[in-house]
Parts: C-alpha cells; sequence; structure tokens
C-alpha cells in the first residue's frame, strides 16, 4: 500500500516508549502497536495454564491457539487474550518477571514477528518494542532507540506502581530493571540492540512533551524529503 509511514521506538525495559508511543501516535494519526504487550499476553496464558515456561516448542503451540488482539479507544490501548480483557494483568508481577523467559524462544519470536508485520501492513504505525528497527520494521521511515539511566527508570516505574495503590522499594525495582536489561540484552534470538540507523535518544532528564516533540521532528523531517 501507498504512503504507510512507520516508526519504530525500541529501548530497554522502562524507558518510557509506550507513553510516548502513544502519544506520538495520536498526534500523528497512526495506529500505536504495544509488541511487548503481545509477549506479555503469551505469558499471562502460558501461567493460566501452567504452561512449562522452560519449553519454546510448547510455547509456540500455545501461542498458534491464542488470540492477542490489542484494541484501541478513547481510553488508550486495550489488551485482549482470547476475548478476556488482560490490560491490567499482563502487568502484573508474575507476567514482568517471566516474560523475558518466554520472548526469548526463536519459534515464539518468529510467529510475534509475523503478527506484527501483519499489523503493519495496512495503516502507518508507531511500534514500540525490543527488536522493531533492527528485525520486525527494518525499513521503518524512523527509528528510535530511547534510553535512560537504571535510577530515573526505576524512579518512573515506582510512581507507576504508586497510582495503582503498591509500594515496592526503590532497590527491588532497579535490580528487576537491570535483570530484565541483561536478560533482553543477552538473549540469542533478536536481542536489544539499537539499530544502526536508529537515533539515540536519552530521556534522563527529558519530560515526555519533549521526548514527543522530539519524535515528531524526525518524521516531518522524513515526510518532507
Ligand atoms: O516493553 P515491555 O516491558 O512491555 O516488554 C515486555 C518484555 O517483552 C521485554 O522484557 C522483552 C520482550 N519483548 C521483546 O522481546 N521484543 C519486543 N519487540 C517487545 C518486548
Amino acid at each position: 500500500m501507498e504512503n504507510l509511514f512507520q516508526v519504530a521506538i525500541d529501548g530497554p525495559a522502562a524507558a518510557g516508549k509506550s507513553t510516548v508511543a502513544k502519544i506520538a501516535a495520536k498526534k500523528l494519526g497512526f495506529v500505536y502497536i504495544d509488541t511487548g504487550a503481545m509477549y506479555r499476553s503469551l505469558t499471562f496464558k502460558a501461567l493460566s495454564e501452567n504452561a512449562n515456561l522452560n519449553d519454546g516448542h510448547q510455547l509456540k503451540q500455545l501461542l498458534d491457539r491464542t488470540e492477542i488482539q490489542l484494541v484501541h479507544d478513547e481510553s488508550g490501548q486495550k489488551v485482549y487474550v482470547d476475548g478476556e480483557d488482560v490490560t491490567e494483568r499482563i502487568r502484573y508481577p508474575d507476567v514482568t518477571k517471566q516474560v523475558s523467559l518466554v520472548s526469548s524462544y526463536e519459534e515464539v519470536r518468529t510467529e510475534m514477528v509475523a503478527r506484527q508485520r501483519k499489523l503493519a501492513e495496512s495503516c502507518s504505525v508507531v511500534m514500540d518494542g525490543r527488536d522493531i528497527g533492527t528485525h520486525v520494521l527494518p525499513n521503518a521511515q524512523v527509528k528510535i532507540f530511547l534510553i535512560a539511566s537504571v535510577d530515573e527508570r526505576a524512579v518512573r516505574r515506582y510512581r507507576e506502581e504508586e497510582l495503582k495503590g503498591r509500594h515496592p522499594s526503590m532497590e527491588s525495582l532497579k535490580a528487576a530493571i537491570a535483570l530484565r536489561d541483561k536478560k533482553d540484552m543477552e538473549r540469542e534470538i533478536s536481542p536489544l540492540v539499537k539499530a544502526e540507523d536508529a537515533i539515540a535518544v536519552d530521556t534522563t532528564s527529558m519530560s515526555i512533551e519533549d521526548v514527543v516533540s522530539q519524535i515528531l521532528h524526525y518524521v516531518k523531517e522524513k515526510q518532507l524529503s
């Protein structure tokens, strides 16, 4: 299809990808696709069914009979697994803890990437994840790699948790973020790495608005070129 535009936003856990990607997509009139939510959805289903998380083939078979839907409405993105609203549930610590393992299997990733590419076939998208610029959408017109210090990311996660009435210790948040970074960067298949042609944006001391306007600037620049 003509004139489709793709914005890939990658980066480590809690770097603010989904927050800025969501706002940027809305401002651009593009569809926002949260690929982390797809891996979280499979992890949720695997936990609910007591699947063996060490068996990538079993997880792929589970994925084959799992419908994951990302639905957009005024209140933002909702995530459904086989018709059940799991938007909140997939952010719980049990899912967060296991999602790096579930997303490490080649068979699982191949299927997820196919689903993600299909979602980007018919509309302009802002897609966020770990391997979007390197693997899922290698021809994306704009690729952003968001980073932020572990301390800053832990503070942001704490604020999110606080809004939900939870008060984890900063030390545990920092340790969990650092561990997930390590697992995402060290996995064999499509590890988290900056694409050569991605623009690195360090958001440590930037506001959400500043990050969004920088992304919009790069998109406009490309659209005019
Ligand atoms: O963005 P997030 O924290 O919701 O992502 C959850 C996990 O899913 C993350 O730890 C790694 C994995 N993931 C991935 O491997 N590839 C993606 N494109 C998106 C997420």
